[in-house]
């Protein structure tokens, strides 16, 4: 039971440390404009490394049939239990409301800082570039017309030599190249080389993929924790 406790544990740790360090998710981070991802990160990297140290905790308990381990599993447990319930009550309270927040930062974060040489805002561009091209999308919301229109409305447009998109949100062929940057960019009516889907709809896409495969293994770690906390309690009273 501990090593199904553990590996559980080991799984949040894991992935919080993933969604804080990795590439494709810092180049998020840079366009979405917030911190809040960082913060849930870190969340669920700290909850992990407490799952796995209780789980120790209790590991020693059961072995040298203490008491005093026993009790302090418990106590712990229990504190981890009533935290993640708490923290899964607000993730859905603000789900609804950073929809709307996120996709506004990404908004502004297009129009005013795409292309911008002001210090500390080339991550921004980076960031957009590396996302539009790597996860096939061009603009916000929407479809290539209107990601045609949000970058007509931006900072970058005035300087791009009238272009009307940046060079990332081109499709490209099997060898990564840009099929044909000519019509991609050109102010001609064809927008069949411009990806076709706003980034915010496939950040968000992804963002529920990996919540949902977490939200399941909250669930689990909370079911194992619940068989742990009457464990604990069977042991210790028959320790009496
Ligand atoms: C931009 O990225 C570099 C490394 O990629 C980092 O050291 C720097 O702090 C970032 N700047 C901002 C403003 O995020
Ligand atoms: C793109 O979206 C806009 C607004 O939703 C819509 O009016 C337009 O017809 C769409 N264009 C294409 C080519 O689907
Ligand atoms: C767009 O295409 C026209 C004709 O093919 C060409 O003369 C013009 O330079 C192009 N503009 C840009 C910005 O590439």
């Amino acid at each position: 039971m501990y090593y199904l406790f553990q590996i559980g544990g080991l799984t949040l740790l894991v992935v919080g440390l993933w969604v804080a360090v990795s590439q494709p998710s810092n180049q998020v981070a840079n366009i979405i404009e917030t911190n809040l991802y960082k913060a849930a990160a870190y969340i669920l990297f700290i909850a992990g490394t407490c799952v796995v140290a209780i789980s120790l905790i209790g590991c020693c308990g059961t072995k040298f049939e203490s008491r005093c381990l026993l009790g302090t599993y418990f106590v712990f447990l229990l504190f981890v239990f009533i935290l993640e319930l708490i923290a899964g009550i607000i993730a859905l309270a603000c789900y609804t409301q950073a929809e709307g927040f996120i996709k506004g930062n990404m908004e502004d974060s297009l129009k005013m800082h795409y292309g911008s040489k002001e210090a500390g805002k080339g991550n921004i561009t980076e960031g957009w570039d590396y996302v539009q091209n790597n996860f096939k999308c061009c603009g916000v919301d929407g479809n290539a017309t209107v990601a045609i229109t949000t970058y007509s409305m931006s900072e970058w447009f005035k300087g791009s030599g009238g272009e009307r998109v940046p060079d990332s949100c081109c499709k490209r062929n099997d060898d990564d190249d840009i099929a044909n940057r000519d019509v991609c960019v050109n102010v001609s009516d064809n927008i069949a080389q411009i990806y076709d889907m706003g980034c915010y709809q496939v950040i968000r896409d992804k963002v529920i993929q990996y919540a949902t495969i977490l939200a399941g293994l909250g669930i689990a770690v909370c079911t194992i924790q619940i068989f742990g906390m009457i464990f604990a309690c069977c042991l210790f009273r028959q320790l009496i």
